[in-house]
């Protein structure tokens, strides 16, 4: 099984290419290193890794052309909101136009594999306040981010119907878990706190506590991308979450317990544009055979152990 990884040296897609050469994958990444890691790939010697900017198209025309994947992840992209708000055009081109220029390649070169997989985002569904959010609730984007996150999910969709490419998307609610940077403000908020608990910092928690999200553990992430790519028929969505709803307060306390530590908290205002709640319908998921394995506990007992 040849597999292509766009972002492999990123926090989700190396734990991905990990997974997928344990089960014998041959696995070729792109990544320009501008968010990844060399050092998050773990089994170097075994992938094959170029470093380059899935905008620099000649390249990325060759490698589709000659390497004969069987199925391709695209998971690189400009990841931080924020990034995307001082960046927009250049968010536009890492992660709608690049996109649309490989689909349109593949279609145009008629070239086979069996499924391509797209990382879209919880974010297309906004600040909309009804939950839980289903593939088919409101879609309300509300930065640069999440505009083109939807732009491609929808050029994938309509890749599938018009040209029949067999594509998929996933849409990620907030993952975590070990690899995940949190150098900058806008990581994700779980490896802000596990940095904070690390280095007795003081955690900047904005509100007070009651915003909720739905909170999914790398591995199950990996799991389900596999899954979706491997058993899925045809072009749509899926929700990749866990279905639970907790507000940070709560995870906060959870997360304590397992750290047998206490985090010293800063209580700020709200951040501009922050969603009060947030929980997925994974029913489509589940309904593929995808069950989590990972409960928020036991995430974060795994995370707090690898730090
Ligand atoms: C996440 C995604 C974002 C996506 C959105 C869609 C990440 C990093 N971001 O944003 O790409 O658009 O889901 O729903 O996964 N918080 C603090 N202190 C901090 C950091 C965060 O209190 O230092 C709070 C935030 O204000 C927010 C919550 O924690 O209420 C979660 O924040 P964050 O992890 O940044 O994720 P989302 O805002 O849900």
């Amino acid at each position: 099984m040849k597999v292509l990884i766009t972002g492999g040296a990123g926090f989700i897609g190396s734990h991905l290419a990990h997974s997928l050469v344990k089960r014998g994958a041959e696995v070729t990444i792109v990544d320009d290193l501008s968010m990844g890691r060399l050092s998050n790939i773990a089994d170097m010697a075994q992938v094959t890794f170029y470093q380059r900017s899935v905008c620099d198209y000649e390249f990325m025309h060759g490698l589709l052309k000659r390497g004969k994947f069987d199925y391709i992840y695209f998971l690189a992209a400009i990841a931080s909101v924020a990034d995307s708000i001082k960046r927009p055009w250049e968010t536009h081109q890492v992660n709608s136009e690049a996109i649309l220029n490989s689909l349109e390649f593949i279609r145009r070169e008629h070239i086979k594999v069996k499924r391509i997989l797209f990382s879209s985002s919880a974010a297309v569904y906004g600040d909309d306040l009804q939950v839980p959010k289903g593939e088919g609730s409101a879609i309300r984007p509300l930065s640069p981010y999440a505009i083109d996150k939807f732009l491609a999910d929808r050029y994938m969709a309509a890749y599938g119907k018009l040209y029949h490419l067999p594509t998929v998307c996933v849409r990620f609610f907030n993952v975590y878990g070990p690899k995940q940077n949190p150098q900058s403000p806008y990581s994700g908020v779980l490896s802000i706190i596990t940095n904070c608990l690390v280095k007795g910092r003081q955690f900047k928690l904005y509100g007070d506590g009651t915003q909720t999200r739905d909170f999914i553990f790398v591995e199950d992430v990996v799991r389900a991308m596999i899954m979706i790519v491997e058993k899925s028929t045809a072009s749509t969505v899926f929700n990749v979450a866990n279905g639970q709803e907790n507000s940070l307060a709560e995870v906060i306390q959870v997360y304590e317990k397992i750290a047998r530590r206490t985090l010293k908290i800063d209580y700020l205002a709200p951040r501009a544009g922050d969603i009060k709640r947030s929980v997925a319908d994974v029913s489509r998921l589940n309904d593929l055979g995808f069950k989590s394995r990972w409960t928020l506990a036991a995430g974060l007992e795994a995370y707090w152990n690898s730090v």
